[in-house]
């Protein structure tokens, strides 16, 4: 173990990260080092090993269940941000592209909705389904190549269990990132309220969407998501006050690639929604690798939840909730379901505030590196694994 009595300057910039030092601090249980939320060159290392061959949720198929409907979305990074179209094409077949006119570059579609075609709303050159250009205003003045190399660029989509993801380089299988995942949704009985098999037919997925963002790296915020110790101390008066954080009925634990949380709302919370005594836990929260979240609302009337966050620059975050509701949602006493929403609104500002805060102390110079508890932490010492799984291989050539 280092001597930990004056800052340690070990790693001033990306040239300093020393392979074998980062395997040993994080084996003795130290955070990852300052320099990974600050540094530019991390943040594009990130960009071609995590963000660019992940697979990432971008709707799910209750959306685009009839020929013609799409949405759209987007994959960022520190340094790019693809957007892009998902579309059910004439043969009922799921379809991902960028969504960037092959003409001057607009979207080609925005927002989700049912169209024949994607008519870029530029200038006005028209789509298939399938992406394949099929017309441009005044082509008869010629000057253009054929137009069936104009069409628009494909990704990769795939589903599992009623969730879109595309990805931006295909490294693996979808069923490889998620595998475990699933596993663990299996033993806690998590609906798969979008599966083919469980989506209602007859109801409408409408997507409600709540815009995040913060001032700290995306990883700061991540592990702020995926721990509890900050709880009773960071949400004294808020997600504390909803639900149980103390050790002994929040359960944390970690697979493969992500966390999960378990917990239940605080008695009188669930005296006063009426919920009865034999029931799922009422707080599920599942995190996949890098960046996505899944929550089952359904116990407090909001339906279920989508969640993805990702870099704004190095020292930046945005991201979004999309929320959609479930037709067996159910309805409870409106004055607590307004008292929950502001218990989440409050937690969820108080984390962002956190990790903006830690994103400060990080950037300060004199933060090398901090040690994390075993069991209480246990989250991170996994996040940080996951980090570096990804990472290290730039570093050990
Ligand atoms: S940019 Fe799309 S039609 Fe011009
Ligand atoms: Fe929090």
């Amino acid at each position: 173990m280092p001597d930990l009595r004056s800052p340690d300057s070990l790693f001033r910039s990306m040239a300093d990260v020393d392979a074998t030092r980062v395997d040993s601090l994080l084996d003795d249980g130290a955070t990852l080092p300052g320099i990974f939320y600050t540094d530019e060159g991390i943040a594009a290392l990130e960009d071609e090993l995590v963000w660019r061959p992940s697979w990432q949720i971008v709707g799910v198929e209750p959306e685009v269940r009839n020929a013609g409907d799409y949405l759209t979305s987007h994959i960022s990074g520190t340094g790019f941000t693809v957007p892009i179209v998902v579309t059910r094409d004439r043969d009922m077949q799921l379809r991902a592209f960028v969504n960037v006119c092959r003409h001057r570059a607009h979207f080609v579609a925005v927002g989700c909705g049912h169209k024949r075609f994607l008519q870029c709303s530029y200038h006005g050159w028209t789509y298939e389904l399938n992406g394949c250009l099929k017309s441009v205003p005044r082509s008869e003045e010629g000057g253009l190549p054929p137009l069936d190399q104009l069409g628009l660029y494909p990704l990769a989509v795939d589903t599992w269990k009623g969730y879109i993801f595309v990805t931006l380089r295909e490294a693996e299988p979808l069923s490889a990132a998620v595998s475990a995942l699933q596993t663990v949704l299996d033993e806690q009985g998590f609906g798969y309220p979008f599966a083919p098999e469980n989506a209602d037919p007859a109801f409408t997925y409408e997507r409600v969407v709540t815009p995040q963002s913060g001032p700290s790296n995306w990883k700061a915020m991540n592990e702020n998501n995926i721990e509890c110790y900050h709880c009773p101390t960071t949400h004294r008066h808020s997600f504390s006050d909803m639900y149980k954080v103390d050790p002994s009925h929040y359960l944390h634990r970690e697979f493969d690639r992500g966390v999960y949380h378990l917990s239940d709302f605080q008695d009188r919370v669930a005296a006063g929604l009426g919920l009865p005594a034999e029931r799922a836990r009422d707080y599920q929260f599942y995190y996949l690798w890098p960046n996505m979240y899944l929550e089952n609302g359904l116990d407090i009337g909001y339906g279920a939840n989508v969640q993805r966050l990702w870099p704004d620059g190095v020292h930046g975050w945005k991201g979004e909730i999309v929320s959609y509701a479930l037709p067996a949602t159910p309805r409870y006493d409106p004055d607590l379901v307004k008292q929950i929403s502001e218990w989440w609104r409050l937690t969820m500002e108080e984390d962002a505030e956190a990790a903006g805060r830690v994103q400060t102390g990080l950037r300060s110079g004199l933060y090398s590196w901090g040690y994390t508890l075993p069991e209480s932490e246990r989250n991170m010492r996994h996040f940080y694994r996951l980090v570096w799984n990804a990472l290290a291989p730039a570093f050990r050539r």
